[in-house]
């Protein structure tokens, strides 16, 4: 797989914080009911490879990868947890070299010309902008657009229901990513519906 293809199910790939591991296959299952099959979880608490080969095995629907990537370690752990992909926050020769050994398809993330270049210099040109807002946002990705029109970008960090349609009108962006599909509360509470909800929300986002 390559990570392009990842654009093609939603044009929002949620960000996930799992605390609880009981909650990774019904929260799975009710991004999927809402059209939202790529995942994207985060190896941020101690339960996040147990969730990711839960969802692995129990939801065919998903396509899961690891979030927050930062050592060839956590790529080794992802892979064998069954994950089809991994996310980095920045971009690092380790984590890029080791996705290449496992043939794990790797998102890596860049906020700047640099970070761009660096990427690029070693075979990626799909690159996870972040922290999309703070580092600058829309006039920044239109900014990149001018010296790499062959890079395109999932913007993150920071993007809200309310402010991905411009992200994704941008022709530099391909998809967005974005926490705002998993409140907390809904989270804690079980709150499968509401998640349904919000993937088909954001599914509508699609540009035409
Ligand atoms: C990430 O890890 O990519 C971000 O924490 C997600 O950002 P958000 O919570 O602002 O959507």
């Amino acid at each position: 797989m390559n990570t392009l293809d990842l654009c093609q199910y939603a044009p929002v790939i949620p960000v996930i914080v799992l605390n609880r591991v009981e909650h990774a296959v019904p929260m799975a299952r009710a991004l999927a009911a809402g059209g939202v099959r790529v995942l994207e979880v985060t190896l941020r608490t101690p339960q996040a490879l147990d969730s990711m080969r839960q969802i692995a095995a129990e939801v065919p629907d998903a396509i899961v990868g690891a979030g927050t990537v930062r050592s060839a370690a956590d790529a080794r752990a992802a892979k064998e947890a069954g994950c089809q992909f991994a996310v980095s926050p920045g971009f690092t020769v380790e984590v890029a070299q080791a996705c290449q050994e496992l043939d794990l398809p790797l998102l890596p993330g860049v906020a700047t010309a640099s970070e761009v270049m660096l990427a690029q210099s070693h075979g990626f040109r799909f690159l996870k902008f972040f922290p999309a807002t703070a580092a600058g946002g829309i006039p920044l990705l239109k900014a990149l657009a001018g010296p790499f029109p062959d890079v395109v970008f999932c913007p993150t960090g920071g993007i809200t229901l309310a402010t991905a349609p411009d992200f994704l009108a941008l022709p530099n962006v391909k998809v967005c990513g974005g926490s705002w599909l998993l409140p907390q509360d809904a989270m804690d509470a079980g709150d499968w519906d509401r998640i349904t909800t919000l993937a088909r929300e954001a599914c509508a986002l699609r540009r035409p």
